[in-house]
């Protein structure tokens, strides 16, 4: 491999590691928010859940859905809380108390030190109800809207930064899915008009809820052709299982997500050439994850009841490492990537997990994503990599070693992701580090274990924990460093010149 300092890809957005709190399942119930827990603050929030997130440094948090925002009304989770209605949650079949609202997350948002991703609903509403929203949020005052929000408690507007254009519309189970046209034209309307109450607002519109929908591709080009003046990002979404028990192939397919991105970004500026345009659309990933552990339980789940278990995928050994390689991919294409959310962040698909009236703990995949967080901010290099490679039942010529680089210019830090996809060899990296002469080794700190299903848990949270044990040593501009099977690892390197 071949590290070089003027290999740039590009200055890491830091939204690339942003997160994503629905209204599903126990996610704010019993989540974020539970009344009477002993950690809960005098708002209802846990402390507990609050500092694991504070934990992850996750800048920037999508809400209220999902799916569940193609059903919701904004009203009803605003003002005296013994005044909002009950309602049923068409997307999830539950039913939603509206105790958490807009100003109680915008609130949390600030106790974990994270910006709002705030999503409208395109289902069963429109450009009404989003511009009123906006202007609720983000004008200051002497409004019907923003008189309503200083009314209710909230002096300051919230000034949200980036909204989303509704959630996944092209999928049949969507309350109010549409057809390209018909969303495209309905997104350019809503967002003209946000934009209208709002110029400072950056806009996300959606692109297909996945790479394996029918109208995956045309229904990019299409919205975009309608949209594009008056949108910033366009969405991706995709979630990754291993329901087949093929673990070299689900290794693999993070390379699916490249693909993805690399298709994505092409049908952008196939859009840009077609306008002559200079704007330069860029992608949102607001949903990535493991996702399918959870299938089965959720069809058992009862109807209509107040924020049950759902989604809670219990994640393994390799799951961590899949989502270790995800984060590679959203590090390679940070040219284009400027935002991702991983979905989501507490009990739903979630890196931390809770018990409610218990505690709250870590799962697998809480390490590899606080440690691109933490280590992975500053300029992505591009690494030249020779790997021997293997061929599964999806994918050929997967290299054994996914591996990434993030160079801190200010702290002089120098960080190597890797992957070693090899489920039994060690993989011996050799790093040649061109510019990095006098860099040294800090850390290197590996996530494996012997039993690649092996899960964190309330009863035994710490079975999965990183380790600070790697053998990473850089002499003279020469990394090198023995990777276990099936690992993920972090080294971290730091000039001695100071
Ligand atoms: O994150 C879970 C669900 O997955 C979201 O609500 C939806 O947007 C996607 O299908």
């Amino acid at each position: 491999m071949i590290l070089e300092k003027d290999f740039r890809i590009s200055e890491i957005d830091p939204r690339l590691y942003g997160s994503f709190v629905e209204h599903l399942g126990r996610a704010i119930y019993g989540g974020i928010y539970e009344p009477g827990h002993p950690t809960a603050d005098e708002a209802g929030f846990r402390q507990d859940v609050a500092s694991l997130v504070r934990e992850l440094q996750v800048p920037v948090i999508r809400y209220p859905g999902g799916n569940f925002v193609s059903g919701y009304n904004w009203e009803d989770g605003v003002g005296p809380r013994e005044q909002r209605p009950r309602r049923l949650d068409l997307a999830w079949q539950t039913v939603e108390t509206n105790e958490v609202g807009v100003n109680e997350f915008s609130d949390w948002a600030k106790v974990v030190g994270a910006q709002v991703m705030m999503a409208i609903n395109l289902g069963t509403r429109g450009v009404d109800a989003a511009r009123n929203l906006v202007e609720y949020c983000n004008h200051p005052g002497g409004t019907y809207y923003s008189d309503l929000r200083i009314a209710h408690g909230y002096k300051d507007p919230h000034a949200f930064k980036l909204w989303c254009l509704g959630n996944e519309m092209d999928g049949p189970w969507q309350i109010g899915a549409k057809t390209a046209y018909e969303y495209g034209r309905l997104a350019q309307e809503s967002a003209k008009v946000m934009k209208w109450v709002d110029p400072s607002i950056e806009l996300v519109v959606c692109g297909s809820s996945n790479s394996a929908m029918p109208s995956f591709a045309e229904w990019e080009a299409t919205v975009l052709d309608i949209a594009y003046d008056e949108v910033d990002y366009i969405s991706l979404h995709t979630y990754y299982g291993n329901r087949d028990n093929d673990t070299p192939n689900f290794l693999a397919r993070s390379l699916d997500m490249d693909r993805f991105i690399g298709s994505v970004v092409a049908i952008c500026d196939y859009v840009k050439a077609k306008r002559r345009s200079s704007k330069t659309i860029n992608l949102s990933f607001d949903e990535w994850n493991v996702w399918f552990h959870s299938n089965d339980a959720d069809r058992r789940v009862e109807p209509w009841s107040v924020a049950p278990p759902l989604l809670e995928d219990i994640y393994t050994m390799e799951d961590a490492l899949l989502v270790g390689s995800m984060l590679l991919s959203l590090l390679r294409r940070s040219d284009r990537v400027k935002i991702a959310c991983l979905a989501q962040l507490v009990n739903v698909i979630a890196p931390i997990m809770t018990v409610t009236g218990g505690a709250a703990w870590r799962q697998t995949i809480f390490y590899p994503f606080m440690h691109v967080s933490v280590y992975g901010r500053g300029v992505a290099l591009q690494p030249i990599i020779q790997s021997d490679r293997y061929d599964s039942k999806d994918f050929t010529d997967v290299p054994y070693l996914d591996s990434m680089a993030v160079l801190n210019e200010e702290k002089e830090e120098l960080t190597v992701f890797a992957v070693n996809r090899n489920l039994r060899g060690s993989l011996e990296l050799s790093c040649h580090l061109r510019g990095f002469q006098d860099y040294a080794v800090i850390e290197h700190t590996v996530l494996r274990h012997d039993d690649l299903k092996a899960v964190n848990t309330a009863e035994n949270p710490f079975n999965v924990v990183p380790t600070s044990d790697g053998s990473a040593r850089a002499v003279e501009g020469a990394l090198t460093a023995l990777l276990a099977p099936a690992s993920w690892n972090v080294i971290r390197l730091k000039s001695t010149r100071r």
